[in-house]
């Protein structure tokens, strides 16, 4: 019978793994072994530290639904999220810069007309949005889907939102490219706003007297045939946590001079009542491939 101290008892269980078939599943079962046993050994954990720790872990499972995702809010706060996007996005070559997918990937994205406002019962200050996506020479992409969602002017995804069950999806829509890789959208301003408090990756958040708050941003979600699948968000410069960002999510390159207008058009030529707030920004994709990932509620094709 095999009694083992605890070094030995981490190579007992890395041999463990020794008949895994897929050699990378068992490459990463071993090194997590190594990696949690070291943590134990390093902190001379406690039961009661142990048992903390399963406890958070079986609540935050528990947060989860198929509107909240308590798992990503957990890996984007410890910083997991943005590491695995390091680790897989090394050589940009030029391509637009990546950041984290979050949480709020989960709403149904319609498949709408470019010009689209797509918070058109909420109140805010009404902006428009113009992009355009490009290979890396700057050749536009066409037919492109792009998934776009944002925050309200409080700070709360829909799917947030007390109605979004009978409202459906707001700040929130797929737009496919045209023919010059242009799409184009009108919505709200977001503001700068905490990540959900009320679960507890927000509360261990509050515990160790972090501050909740991401700068202001619109995610896109940019996946063409033949490049790499484009996840990231565009900034609006001068919030005060771009340089804080709870879920360490923010780079330069990703950070927009949103600029206030007074004109009575938009740049689609339709009536605007000023003043409002233009984004602009240009997403350079890489050629290759990769399996972008899917919003937890189903998309409805357009007719
Ligand atoms: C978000 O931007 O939606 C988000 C990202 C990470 C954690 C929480 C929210
Ligand atoms: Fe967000």
């Amino acid at each position: 019978m095999p009694q083992f101290n605890d070094t030995e008892l981490t190579a007992a269980v890395v041999q463990s793994f020794e008949e895994t078939p897929d050699p990378r599943v068992k490459f990463l079962m071993e090194e997590l072994v190594k990696s949690l046993h070291e943590f134990v050994r390093k902190s001379d954990l406690s039961f009661d530290e142990w048992s903390y720790a399963i406890d958070f872990l079986t609540k935050v499972g528990q947060k989860c639904s198929p509107s909240r995702q308590e798992f990503i809010l957990l890996s984007d706060v410890l910083g997991v999220s943005m590491l695995v996007d390091a680790v897989n996005h090394r050589d940009r070559a030029g391509a637009t810069e990546t950041t984290v997918l979050g949480p709020f990937y989960v709403g149904e994205h319609k498949p709408m007309p470019h010009g689209t406002d797509i918070a058109p019962n909420l109140t805010g200050e009404r902006m428009f949005v113009q992009a355009r996506v490009t290979d890396l020479a700057g050749k536009p992409l066409a037919g492109v889907p792009v998934d776009v969602w944002h925050a309200d002017d409080d700070g709360n995804y829909d799917t947030q939102r007390p109605g979004y069950e009978a409202e459906g999806p707001s700040m929130r829509a797929r737009f496919a490219t045209d023919a010059d890789g242009r799409l184009y959208f009108r919505t709200i301003l977001p503001c700068s706003y905490p990540i959900p408090t009320d679960g507890p990756v927000g509360q261990m958040i509050l515990q160790t007297r972090r501050h909740p708050n991401r700068p202001a941003h619109i995610h896109f979600l940019v996946a063409a045939a033949g490049h790499e699948p484009l996840v990231t968000h565009v900034f609006i410069e001068g919030d005060k946590y771009l340089d804080s960002d709870v879920v360490f999510g923010v780079k330069n390159d990703l950070i927009s001079k949103v600029e206030r207008r007074t004109d009575k058009v938009m740049p689609d030529g339709k009536a605007a009542d000023a003043p409002w707030h233009l984004m602009t920004y240009e997403f350079r994709l890489k050629p290759g491939a990769g399996v972008a990932p899917k919003p937890m509620m189903p998309v409805t094709e357009a007719a």
